[in-house]
């Protein structure tokens, strides 16, 4: 990573002030100019943006947009995901069980799944076929482990999984129960990558060091795509490379990574990984969920599985035979028909995507949360807050994380919350503020700042 690179998006921002002929990054006319030359700007009218008024009752001028900055939470209603869902209601009122292999419009059940295959795929750099769209989030790195776990302590082998310290917790849940149902103790077999003293982020160095001295004994290293909580993007390919080296399964919980900046799950050799869809990729709370199986165990029916029949082959499926015979690829490891209506709200999400690409998102996501960074970095004192998130945009995606200083956290957050300015908190002291390049502007960057300002006038002074 060259420090041309590094500083890239700053470097943007300066040139664009110049052409603006804005006074400084405070100064409307430069946001106003940034929304308008946006290549992207049309994408916020697919969404549903709540007003001031339904995001805090009785808030001065309602009708205006409210800034919700909390698409790293749950992402804002695509008109579309309104517009499909309807289909599908409307088509089970007229249709009923037929529906599964008659569809109005053209969406028969029983292949529901495909129509958001390979839209979620090009979203995580992954070949379709290494793809499959089933479940939730924890459910499916349960039945990932369930398959790419298989410690051999007995014998002297692999036992152990290493993870973040401060995953999210489901996470944490997850992996220490797995270690349990084999009948291990996590005081031996789990490793948790605490960063070190003093500070907040993970070094890339010490995971690695990490792999380099337990590397032998690690069957699985499991870290989230982008951390929750820091707002970390993790160096993927790096670890992934140096844990395979080692012999170790590599995993990743992309749940704040999918829709938020490019991933090449396939090209960095990821063993699997697994998100959610209802953060950035905008489709409705308790979204059905996506599981990554790179091809190369695509065809691997040696390794165990749990199994459920829309894993089954789809040819002999209905012939309501007992033995398993597992598809091949990522499809292999669904287990029951999937859910319709959360299907579909994700394909009407995706409609959206299809509109731009992941890249481009990120062109402006690096403009967006720049911006935002640069006016915190100068706006605000560090004895009122710290940027958690790291400086570097290339190591992190929209969000940036912020700790309030001297226990003011909630203050902050309820004081924003009747603004209408939607971030969310994290205890002890963090606020997590992530500007999505769909439907935010800089516009809504500036204001909040200018808000915030006021509030910590208030608060601090
Ligand atoms: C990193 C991570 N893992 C797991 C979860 C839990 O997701 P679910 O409730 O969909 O299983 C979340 C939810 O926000 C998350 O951010």
């Amino acid at each position: 990573m060259t420090l041309a690179t590094k500083t890239a998006p700053q470097e943007q921002l300066e040139q664009f002030l110049v052409k603006s002929g804005a006074q400084s990054f405070l100064d409307p006319a430069f946001a106003g100019f940034m929304d308008e030359r946006d290549p992207l700007k049309q994408l916020r009218d697919e969404f549903v943006i709540p007003t001031r008024g339904q995001m805090a009752p009785g808030v001065d001028r309602p009708d205006e947009s409210s800034i919700y900055f909390c698409g790293n939470s749950l992402g804002l209603l695509p008109k579309a995901v309104s517009r499909i869902v309807q289909e599908e209601l409307q088509q089970w009122g007229e249709g009923g069980v037929n529906s599964h292999f008659s569809h109005r419009f053209g969406r028969p059940w029983v292949r529901i799944e495909e129509t958001v295959q390979h839209q979620s795929a090009k979203l995580v750099g992954a070949r379709p076929e290494e793809v499959a769209i089933m479940n939730t989030l924890t459910s499916n790195l349960h039945t990932l482990l369930a398959a790419f776990y298989t410690p051999s302590k007995a014998s002297g082998g692999r036992h152990k999984i290493l993870m973040e310290a401060k995953a999210f917790p489901s996470d944490h849940y997850a992996i220490e129960s797995q270690i349990r149902w084999h009948g291990l103790d996590p005081k031996d077999s789990l490793i948790c990558q605490a960063p070190r003293e003093g500070e907040y982020l993970l070094r890339t160095e010490d995971i690695l060091e990490t792999i380099e001295k337990h590397g032998h004994e690690i069957a699985v290293v499991c870290f989230s795509g982008v951390q929750f909580y820091t707002g970390q993007y993790f160096e993927i390919e790096k670890i992934t490379k140096a844990a395979q080296a080692k012999g170790c399964i590599v995993g990743w919980d992309l749940a704040h990574a999918a829709g938020n900046l490019p991933v090449q799950l396939h090209d960095w050799n990821v063993d699997f990984a697994c998100w959610c869809s209802y953060k950035y990729l905008n489709s409705g709370p308790g979204g059905i969920a996506g599981i990554f199986v790179h091809e190369r165990h695509a065809n691997n029916f040696e390794r165990n599985r749990l199994a459920g029949w829309w894993g089954h082959d789809k040819v002999t499926r209905f012939d309501m035979v007992n033995e398993f015979k597992p598809m091949s690829g990522a499809a292999g490891f669904q287990h029951s028909n999937p859910s319709v209506l959360t299907s579909a709200a994700l394909l009407g999400s995706l409609t959206v995507f299809e509109q731009t690409s992941i890249q481009d998102l990120r062109s402006k996501s690096l403009l967006l949360t720049g911006y935002l960074h640069h006016l915190l970095t100068n706006e605000f004192s560090n004895q009122v807050l710290e940027i958690i998130t790291p400086s570097d945009p290339e190591q992190r995606g929209c969000q940036l994380s912020l700790v309030f200083k001297q226990g003011k956290m909630i203050e902050i957050f309820e004081g924003l919350a009747k603004r209408a300015i939607i971030g969310d908190e994290r205890k002890p002291d963090v606020i997590r503020f992530a500007p999505t390049p769909l439907y935010n502007r800089f516009e809504d960057v500036l204001q909040f700042v200018l808000e915030l300002k006021k509030l910590v006038a208030e608060i601090y002074n």
